[in-house]
């Protein structure tokens, strides 16, 4: 039977980290996966995280099932996070969340659900979009199409090529948008864009699907979710799939959630136990551990207040590295306008260069990143700038 399987290539993103592991270059610079690292290029556990783990080892006192949808405490703050307190969405009783592995899997059973609402439905995704996003939403038989979305050539956001196709997709479409952050492109829409996109949404009658993995590594927790909760006052019905992976550096945890915005508060209900019944034939049910620490985190003033300082820590970094590699470049000679990587947010920019270029940057310099020449911000430490900025500068 496995005869006649063919070998497939390594996964774009995951298989860079295998060939980074590997190198011995003492100088190797990390640019690729989405995961954030400190000065030292380390992935530390948060100090709220080790403390709500040690609450949760003398506190817990059973490892018996915990049912698809999850922690029901997880569940209500992680509403809370996406929403804030007091959204209407809350009031009327419209959204319904799950505890899911990581928001890869928040993706999966909100594809397997749109595939119970309607076969062979059609997903439209930004051009370019998280690797990913295409093969996950094939995977469970959706039709993935594009919309222009990032101007190579001028490094901003083609809003005009996007608009116009958004307002010619299907009224029973759905429409793919990230929260914020954009991966791969580190290019967001501002709040007046995100008011078009939501009017659009709710002429044409599409229904959005919110992609939120980096809450609080753009401008700050509020701030990132306002396009999504600007889409949420206007639409009746949506998906928001979120993660804990890079927000609490939950990567390896895998917690995320999965929420469904009904027309009322009934069609939330109907609409969750098909959710439910996706995830008993998929998965069954969640693990618990990191949704324990989530809400463990959230529920406490404490910890919370932690977090929101650890969070700021992490974003003003990958903000500030941002600033840092472009004046480096500037110094190290460079002409070519790189000033864009310094205006966009979130852990992700291109480069700008090809893919040969990433191959010598590999291949010669030990420099890892996408083929896209998608950097990963995080993965820039005083330490490696200078021989980042000088190896780029001799390959361009
Ligand atoms: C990334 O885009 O690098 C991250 O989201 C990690 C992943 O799973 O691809």
């Amino acid at each position: 039977m496995f005869g006649s399987l063919k070998a497939m290539p390594s996964d774009p993103i995951l298989g860079l980290l295998t060939k980074y592991r590997n190198d011995n270059n003492p100088n190797k610079v990390d640019l690729g996966v989405g995961v954030y690292k400190n000065e030292a290029g380390h992935t530390a556990v948060l100090n709220c995280v080790k403390k709500a783990e040690l609450h949760r080892n003398k506190t817990e006192d059973s490892k018996v099932y915990i049912g698809p949808t999850g922690s029901e405490l997880f569940n209500v703050e992680m509403t809370k996070l996406i929403f804030g307190t007091e959204h209407k969405i809350l009031r009327d009783n419209r959204s319904r969340t799950i505890s899911t592995p990581g928001g890869t899997c928040a993706l999966r059973v909100a594809a397997e659900f749109i595939k119970s609402c309607k076969s062979g439905a059609t997903i439209w995704v930004s051009n370019p979009t998280w690797a990913n996003h295409t093969g996950l939403f094939e995977s469970a038989g959706l039709i993935v199409k594009t919309y222009p979305y990032y101007d190579y050539e001028n490094n901003s956001l083609d809003f005009e090529g996007m608009l116009n196709t958004l307002k010619n997709v299907g009224s029973d479409d759905v429409v793919l948008l990230h929260a914020c952050c954009h991966n791969p492109s580190g290019m967001d829409l501002n709040n007046e864009q995100w008011q078009q996109v939501a009017d659009v949404a709710k002429v044409v009658g599409f229904t959005p699907l919110i992609d939120m993995a980096y809450q609080g590594f753009g401008t700050g927790l509020d701030e990132d979710a306002y396009g999504l909760r600007l889409m949420a006052d206007t639409v009746k019905e949506m998906i928001v799939c979120s993660s804990c992976s890079k927000n609490f550096g939950l990567y390896r945890e895998r917690i995320g959630a999965c929420t469904i915005i009904g027309e009322s508060s009934i069609a939330a209900d109907i609409a969750l136990s098909v959710v439910l019944h996706v995830v008993r034939v998929i998965y069954s049910m969640p693990p618990a551990h990191g949704a324990a620490i989530v809400e463990t985190i959230l529920s406490s003033d404490e910890l919370r207040n932690e977090w929101h300082v650890e969070l700021k820590e992490m974003r003003d970094r990958i903000n500030g590295n941002r600033s840092i590699i472009v004046d480096k470049l500037i110094e190290n000679g460079v002409t070519r306008d790189f000033s864009f990587i310094a205006h966009q947010s979130g852990m992700f920019s291109f480069l700008g260069i090809t893919p040969e270029q990433v191959q010598t940057l590999q291949d010669e310099y030990s420099i890892y990143m996408v083929d896209s020449s998608r950097m990963s911000i995080a993965g820039i430490a005083t330490s490696n700038v200078d021989y980042l900025a000088k190896s780029i500068a001799k390959i361009l």
